[in-house]
């Protein structure tokens, strides 16, 4: 028999996109499903969930389905519960701060969804005001635990590549108007006035793969765009999209290698996954997904030559190689929540803190200032 240790999680924001899918159900719960954390010790962490949000009925209903005890809508009378352990945030990203802000002063362990702030004066501040605090911090970075991306960095950590000269990523997809389809995310990611915009999203995510995979971002050039510029909300009104909905952005890295991503809600999909990266290196590239990898080797690199009088007589997609899965991959947000619950308990290393947060704000803050300049714009190295 194993004992027994109840971590309570505040959970704000819980009844959004990634609040409710990601977090509650396919990590804590799931994490219960299995019957808990076993921390390998004699001990099994039991996380309790206590749902925090605006609207009672949509608590009461939540937690009743789930099997829960414990919602509130009062987040200063949560945060004044010396019993809970944790506060974690995946509200609109225009309420993070000082919501993190007020658990910090609480005392409280913070895990947050990224971008952690809506500047990177608000993000540095909450990395040190936790740091002064002594409370420990996490932000989400999912995709690094992705399968395609964990068979990208085996590639990597193996040599596969050589030099790795670039990286090309495609992120994106059709993301509707709201007229006569409903959209498929929440209206206040297409108004800058309310946090929204693809570089605030995604500039985050892009920063800490190429950071943890590839090399420190050092330069960003970036151009954004508005293609679609009146949308349709939750409520069939049509509203003026301020915030961009595609960002064409380019960032040299530490190394020497260069990366180009193009991110958009407002392209349709002809690759075999939402994302993809290209990497290309002198011994092999390869093209990552969300699940999947495939390689081509020097040794086996075809030799295309140029002449558009001939059709194409071969696939040149059938040129590359499935890279096994060779593991059994969990949720990615599962698996970060575990080595975060894991650093909370055990004090583990972890380093996807609230100042790797702040380079991915600083690298949005950045990339929208480059494009409003007009020009190539350094990375500097931030430091608490
Ligand atoms: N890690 C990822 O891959 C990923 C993906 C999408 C979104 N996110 C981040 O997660 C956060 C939530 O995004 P989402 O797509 O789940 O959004 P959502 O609109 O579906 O959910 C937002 C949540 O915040 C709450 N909220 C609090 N104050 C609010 C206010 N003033 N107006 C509206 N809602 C308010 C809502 O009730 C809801 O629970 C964002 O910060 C976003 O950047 C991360």
């Amino acid at each position: 028999m194993t004992e027994r240790r109840t971590v309570r999680i505040a959970m704000n924001g819980v009844t959004g996109r990634m609040g409710y899918r990601q977090h509650l159900v396919r990590s804590l719960l799931a994490l219960r499903e299995q019957g808990g954390l076993d921390l390998g010790d004699g001990t099994t962490l039991w996380p309790e969930p206590v749902l925090v949000g605006r609207r009672a009925h949509v608590l009461k209903a939540m937690a009743d389905q789930h099997g829960l005890t414990e919602w509130s809508t009062d987040l200063d009378a949560v945060l004044a519960d010396p019993g809970i352990d944790i506060y974690f945030d995946a509200q609109v990203t225009s309420a993070r701060e000082e919501a993190i802000g007020k658990a910090i002063t609480a005392g409280k362990h913070i895990y947050t969804e990224k971008p952690t702030a809506t500047s990177l004066a608000g993000a540095l501040g909450l990395a040190r005001r936790a740091r002064e605090a002594g409370v420990k911090h996490g932000v989400v970075q999912d995709k690094l635990f992705l399968p395609g991306l964990l068979k990208l960095k085996r590639l990597i950590d193996g040599g596969f590549f050589g030099r790795i000269l670039s990286v090309r990523g495609e992120f994106g997809y059709w993301v509707f108007e709201g007229d006569w389809q409903p959209a498929q995310r929440p209206s206040w990611n297409y108004r800058r006035e309310d946090g929204g915009g693809i570089v605030v999203d995604m500039f985050p995510h892009w920063e800490y793969v190429l950071h943890e995979l590839f090399g420190r971002v050092t330069s960003v050039t970036a151009h954004t765009a508005t293609h679609i510029p009146r949308r349709w909300d939750e409520h069939g009104e049509p509203y003026a999209a301020t915030a961009d909905d595609a960002a064409y952005g380019i960032f040299q890295l530490e190394g020497g290698a260069v990366a180009q991503i193009n991110s958009s809600w407002a392209v349709r999909v002809n690759r075999d996954e939402l994302v993809e990266f290209q990497v290309d290196g002198t011994e092999g590239s390869a093209v990552a997904g969300l699940r999947n990898c495939r390689v081509q080797h020097r040794s086996s690199t075809p030799k295309p030559v140029w002449n558009p009088d001939l059709p194409a007589t071969v696939s040149f997609r059938a040129q590359w190689q499935e890279v096994p899965d060779n593991d059994v991959f969990d949720n990615g947000f599962k698996a970060q929540w575990e080595l975060f619950l894991r650093h909370v308990v055990l004090d583990e290393p972890y380093r996807w803190d609230l100042l790797a947060g702040a380079r991915g704000v600083q690298l949005a803050e950045l990339g929208l200032r480059s494009c409003a300049e007009g020009r190539r714009l350094d990375v500097p190295e931030i430091a608490l």
